[in-house]
């Protein structure tokens, strides 16, 4: 129970690493408010996780939209009172090369992966401020490191959120706030698959994975979840400003 009386809000929560996250902060004995803009599933996860007695509810938010983003802090302020944990970790994953991208797509995929961790993270400060401090944990990427081909918005958000990361750990140390990134490699689910398509398909990278993660396998969103615990909880006191490469060795030999 190394999160007993921890309130957190994770970000992109419905599903994927945002799921894995909630599942092991509530077995951690966090209180957790989902977030995400897909509103049957983060309810149903919410659901089931009260049956199973934890303290856990679903906010409905789109993260990019500074409305939104009061809505949800005001929401869990007026559940649980404070707020200790934050995960920025929605993202949206558009692949293309410059020219393949329309402005549209390299304007959402900011606002979505980047500006959101800048909105969320504005609103919740000042509340772990006034409760004596908290951990932020963005998830960034391997991406935040190396480029890919044809994934030119993406890993650009990525490469931001390792320095917006940095610049907020300077900025509230002294609040005893610390800021972490997580930089997942490959983890398998349906994020990447749109990118995949263009290269052969989900099945033939896989197929082939041991030449892209050294570990030959994707890792599972439990592994980044474990990562988040980690970053969330006072085990990791001395860390801030720090990415944590989760990548099952792709940056290790670039
Ligand atoms: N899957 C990977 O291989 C991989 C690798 C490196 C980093 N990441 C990062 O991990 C994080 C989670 O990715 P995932 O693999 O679980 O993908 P996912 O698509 O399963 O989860 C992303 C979640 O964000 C939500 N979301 C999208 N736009 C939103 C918005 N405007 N407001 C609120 N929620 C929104 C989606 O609905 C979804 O539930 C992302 O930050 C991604 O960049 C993933």
């Amino acid at each position: 129970m190394r999160l007993k009386n921890k309130v957190a809000i994770v970000t992109g929560s419905a599903r994927g690493i945002g799921e894995a996250m909630v599942r092991d902060f509530v077995n951690e004995g966090a209180s957790v408010i989902i977030s995400d803009i897909l509103e049957k599933e983060g309810q149903a996860l919410a659901s089931e996780l009260q049956n199973e007695g934890h303290n856990v509810y679903f906010f409905k938010t789109d993260v990019s939209s500074e409305q939104n983003v009061k809505e949800l802090v005001a929401f869990t302020v007026e559940k649980f009172g404070k707020i200790n944990i934050l995960c920025n970790n929605a993202a949206i994953n558009i692949p293309g090369s410059v020219t393949e991208l329309t402005e549209d797509i390299w304007d959402r995929t900011m606002d979505v992966n980047v500006k959101s961790q800048f909105l969320v993270s504005k609103h919740v400060i000042p509340i772990m401020q006034q409760s004596g401090g908290g951990s932020i944990i963005n998830t960034a990427s391997a991406n935040s490191f190396v480029a890919e081909p044809r994934l030119s918005a993406y890993v650009s958000s990525k490469g931001a959120i390792l320095m917006l990361t940095r610049a907020m750990a300077l900025d509230y140390a002294k609040d005893n706030i610390r800021v972490n990134c997580i930089c997942p490699g490959w983890v398998d689910t349906t994020f990447n698959d749109a990118h995949a398509d263009l290269f052969g398909g989900r099945e033939a990278i896989l197929k082939d994975i041991d030449s892209i993660q050294p570990i030959g396998r994707p890792i599972e969103p439990i592994e980044i979840a474990k990562v988040a615990t980690f970053l969330a909880s006072d085990d990791s006191s001395a860390l801030t400003g720090s990415p944590i490469i989760a990548d099952g060795g792709i940056t290790a030999g670039v």
